[in-house]
């Protein structure tokens, strides 16, 4: 899956990038920017946990791909002075899988779960006395003779991370001791990512190039990274290597992102919106398949941000193209029809003779 702007691939086959993209992780919680209030919950938790010298309690993180949470739980294990294992909830496959990376952890050893939404039953029920009493049930044996056994694990940390926080069952919630969701960032602290990651990489950014770049950023640190990067690379090749104002506007205009930060794929899908279906509502199904992407990837790439810059409407119909967005794209030179709204028949008008009155549930002209 890309993250939306299409070159997520392409960076993770040159090691050099990988390399850069390391660099630019904050290793500890004051590298952290932004994110106040996830933070000071877990400036304390980590210390309360460190003080006791026990295991933290099991933290779940989520939120939006590219704000953090993997380098969040990075930051944990590294504040608490522990190792850290990966791994996601599509990797572990069985009830055994777990069991064997729960055996190898030390004692206070964090394990991280990404994607942890998609951990399947068996292993979920396994996860929860695991979780709960550090106890482990496993079955010995096959027909009648098989029988459970209790082991008990040296106490760890468990922390999930997940895009999807209602995808996660009751019960698994229920045993995290401290939830958090990572909000979209604050332009300033934007800025602040820019020139920080412009340090590391050595780059002299003009203060108005960093704002421009936070601005179309999508308030995720990722994708201002990696505008930052694609932004040098122009500079270098078409400049003297300092990243301006011009420099920004100019890769910007070559990526086809737009001044709201939407790249071509986010305008499609408002222009689908606005155009074939009249505004909307519409299903999420209807646009992925226009789109020719999995629905999920709608919802946790495209979506949020489009949601949070007020661009689309969730409505229990479906989702709807607003005015701003249809300002936007009219002000880019789209084509903005005449929005379509659907008129709920009365009941009068369904239960009359005859039928449905004429026209009661055709789409009817606003303007
Ligand atoms: N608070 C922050 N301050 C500075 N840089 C950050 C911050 N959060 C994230 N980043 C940068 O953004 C990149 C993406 O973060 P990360 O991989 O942790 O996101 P994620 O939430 O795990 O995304 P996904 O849901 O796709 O797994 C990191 O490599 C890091 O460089
Ligand atoms: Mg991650």
């Amino acid at each position: 899956m890309t993250d939306g702007h299409g070159f997520l691939a392409a960076d993770l086959l040159d090691p050099e990038e990988i390399a850069v993209e390391r660099s630019l992780r904050p290793r500890s919680l004051d590298e952290y920017l932004g994110q106040r209030e996830v933070k000071a919950g877990l400036s304390v938790l980590l210390q309360a946990a460190r003080q006791r010298g026990e295991a933290a309690d099991h933290v779940l993180l989520h939120g939006p791909p590219g704000l953090g949470k993997t380098t969040l739980a990075t930051i944990i294990a590294r504040e608490l002075g522990v190792n850290i294992r990966y791994t996601s909830g599509p990797a572990i496959e069985r009830a055994g899988d777990l069991a064997a990376v729960l055996t190898a952890l030390d004692e206070r050893d964090v394990l991280f779960i990404d994607e942890i939404h998609r951990l399947n039953t068996a292993v979920e029920e396994i996860l929860y006395p695991a979780m709960e009493d550090c106890a482990l049930d496993v079955m010995i044996g096959k027909g009648p003779s098989a029988r459970s056994l209790r082991l008990t694990l040296r106490p760890f940390t468990i922390v999930g991370a997940t895009t999807r926080a209602g995808r996660i069952s009751g019960p698994l919630r229920d045993r995290f001791g401290a939830v958090y969701r990572l909000d979209f960032y604050a332009e300033e602290d934007l800025r602040a990512i820019v020139r920080r990651s412009a340090a590391i990489l050595g780059l002299e950014v003009t203060d108005d190039a960093a704002a421009a770049i936070a601005a179309r950023g999508r308030a995720t640190p990722r994708i201002v990274n990696r505008l930052l990067k694609r932004v040098r690379d122009h500079a270098e090749v078409h400049g003297d290597g300092r990243v301006t104002r011009a420099a920004v506007d100019e890769a910007m205009g070559v990526l086809e992102i737009d001044a709201e930060g939407l790249d071509a794929t986010d305008r499609r899908l408002l222009a689908a919106i606005v155009g074939k279906f009249g505004g909307g509502p519409v299903g999420v199904a209807a646009i992925a398949a226009i789109l020719a992407e999995e629905t999920e990837t709608i919802e946790d790439v495209y979506e949020p941000y489009l949601l949070r810059i007020g661009f689309l409407d969730r409505t229990p119909q479906g989702r709807v193209a607003t005015d701003r967005a249809r300002a936007h794209l009219a002000a880019l030179g789209y084509d903005v029809p005449p929005r379509r709204t659907q008129r709920e028949p009365s009941l009068w008008e369904t239960t009359a003779p005859g039928g449905p009155a004429q026209g009661a549930a055709a789409p009817v002209d606003e303007a």
